[in-house]
């Protein structure tokens, strides 16, 4: 049976379940593990699978969704196109398509804005294939009837600006690195007036990725709340995302935790103003992803910060209040 949380609506029409299972497995791959991770998330109630062309996984996601006894249709399945095929977006389309088995996706999403050559070399910021250009590729997409939604993953409010003055379909989601750490006040507002929905993904902020300990799932005020609602600090996070208006795709492959991440908590107004805090906290407003990390030149994937519009320096710190 499906879980009993909340749903949104997008501005295509289509609902999408506020819980989803992240299958971003650490690594490309995951295999049979991330297959058995699907099933055991579908029948513990979940509704809502992302996965990418990138997660390198699709195969298995398919198998998991046939296999699972749970019919398609009940199903809101997401998956992206990769940087590296920004430039044949239906073939890129076409291949994901045939690796999850399906006849249909519910969302595609725009991975990330920049592009990359086929082998792999970022392409600098505004040459050819733009975001602009995938963008209209990914609209044509809409009249073949094999998805329901498009969206686009990773923009800022400057890039998004760009997208929504040079083309005709409002992304129906963006997809962000979302948690209280970094709760993009700014972006989710602007996203909202325009009927974008924000879906968080890292919504635990990876624990045991940063420094090998969880950032704000320690945090007493995280800590406290859930230990008055006899529930864990991971439930806290999510249910705050969820209340919040996000969509959030928690990841785990642990059965338990599988469970504990779709039974969402009824939050006082009184804790979800604690929760707004926490990244006003000394040294607490940053991203905690390691991709900041990758080069020593202060760029994502070959874009500077600036030129993504992420108000952030170095290493993902948040300059200013946001
Ligand atoms: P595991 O798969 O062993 O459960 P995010 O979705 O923010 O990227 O975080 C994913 C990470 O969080 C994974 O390492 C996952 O490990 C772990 N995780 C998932 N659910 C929970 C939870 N309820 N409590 C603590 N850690 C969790």
């Amino acid at each position: 049976m499906a879980a009993n949380i909340p749903q949104f609506t997008l501005n295509t029409g289509y609902k999408i379940p506020s819980v989803g299972l992240g299958c971003w497995m650490g690594s490309p791959g995951g295999g049979e593990i991330a297959e058995q991770m699907c099933k055991t998330a579908l029948q513990a109630g979940y509704r809502h699978i992302d996965t990418a062309y990138g997660y390198g996984n699709e195969e298995y996601v398919g198998k998991a969704i046939r296999e699972s006894g749970v019919s398609r249709e009940e199903i809101f399945l997401t998956t992206k196109l990769p940087n590296h095929h920004h430039h044949k977006v239906k073939e890129s389309f076409e291949e994901s398509l045939r690796k999850l088995g399906v006849d249909y996706v519910d969302l595609y999403l725009m991975h990330w804005p920049q592009a990359y050559t086929e082998d792999n070399k970022p392409i600098p910021y505004g040459r050819s294939p733009t975001f602009v250009e995938t963008w209209k590729d990914m609209e044509a997409l809409l009249d073949t009837g094999k998805v329901r939604s498009i969206g686009v993953s990773n923009f800022s409010i400057k890039l998004l600006e760009v997208l929504l003055r040079e083309t005709d379909v409002v992304p129906a989601t963006n997809q962000v690195e979302c948690h209280p750490c970094l709760p993009s006040v700014d972006l989710k507002l602007w996203c909202e007036q325009r009927g974008i929905l924000i879906t968080a993904y890292s919504p635990l902020g990876r624990p045991g990725e940063f420094d090998g300990k969880p950032v704000f799932l320690d945090d007493p005020s995280v800590v406290s709340i859930a230990k008055s609602h006899n529930a864990s600090p991971a439930q806290v996070a999510l249910s705050w995302g969820v209340k919040r208006g996000t969509a959030v795709i928690p990841k785990s492959q642990n059965p338990e935790r599988i469970k504990q991440n779709i039974t969402l908590l009824d939050l006082t107004d009184e804790e979800m103003a604690a929760l707004n805090e926490i990244h006003l906290k000394p040294g607490m407003h940053r991203s905690l992803l390691r991709y900041h990390e990758y080069s020593g030149d202060g760029t994502i994937f070959g874009w500077t910060y600036e030129q993504l519009g992420w108000n952030m320096t170095k290493g993902g710190i948040v300059c200013s209040l946001d």
